[in-house]
């Protein structure tokens, strides 16, 4: 349970999931349950192509739509990428930036990571940025050592006024889409040492009211007990959030803690 001072986030990463003429559907199913909440962000974040459909869907609900990516250029000639304009010109602002699989099947590198956070807080996008370690790391017992470079390699050169904007998202490479969801010390135990790593960078009064979320086989079986840890504050889910109902088990898991 995150105390008052730190706002409550649930994101649904739909990521390469359903289509554009499924959007409207799901936005309606959703919308019947009390979504409205002080203090809960709700965010869902679709493929590019769906983001304009999404926008008019969910358009007078408190769900903002992200995009799940975001080029690290301001414009030019890059085939195929959407620019942090574009996408604040569409009435987008949130971003996930630094997702695994981005890192991992697209060859993010930690430094272009953080030239995207920087576009992004740069044209008024929020930056969902994600850190995670894979299970060869967290064998080899460098986990704490891997999350501690990321967070500081993506939040360099960050103003103590974008910190306020940036979301945090600690989504172990081995729990994601695999049913094997982290146990709850070891994912309070990542996210209190993300935010010491935050708390050396900036201070930790400020780290302190950084929203930190756990990713990966987040359920409505499991929120409940992860979203209770002190230094968790909400979560970013994948599978979960493919349909309106389970979502909403997770948004109504993050309601009763708050
Ligand atoms: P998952 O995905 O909930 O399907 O494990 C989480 C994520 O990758 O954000």
């Amino acid at each position: 349970m995150n105390p008052k001072y730190r706002k409550t986030v649930i994101g649904g990463n739909w990521k390469m999931n359903l289509l554009p003429s499924e959007v409207k559907g799901y936005a309606e199913s959703i919308k019947k349950y009390p979504l409205d909440t002080p203090n809960l962000e709700i965010i869902i974040a679709v493929p590019f192509i769906m983001l304009p459909e999404a926008i008019n869907a969910f358009h007078a609900t408190p769900v903002h739509i992200a995009a799940q990516n975001v080029s690290e250029h301001a414009f030019g000639a890059y085939t195929g990428e959407v620019s942090a304009t574009q996408l604040a010109d569409l009435g987008i602002d949130r971003v996930i930036v630094g997702h695994s699989e981005r890192r991992a099947y697209f060859r993010e590198t930690n430094a272009i990571i953080n030239k995207k956070i920087h576009a992004s807080l740069k044209c008024g996008l929020d930056p969902i940025l994600c850190v995670g370690e894979s299970k060869d790391v967290r064998e080899m017992g460098s986990a704490d050592d891997l999350i501690s470079f990321q967070v500081k390699s993506a939040l360099h050169g960050i103003s103590h006024e974008e910190l306020r904007r940036i979301t945090i998202a600690y989504e172990p490479v081995w729990a994601i889409g695999t049913g094997n969801v982290a146990t709850p010390i070891q994912a309070e135990a990542m996210c209190a040492r993300i935010r010491s790593v935050v708390a050396d960078m900036f201070g930790a009064a400020l780290a302190d009211t950084v929203t930190i979320i756990y990713g990966g086989s987040m359920d409505g079986e499991n929120a409940s007990e992860l979203l209770s840890l002190p230094n968790i504050d909400g979560g970013l889910i994948g599978k979960a959030s493919l349909t309106p109902d389970s979502f909403f088990r997770i948004i109504q898991a993050a309601k009763d803690t708050l």
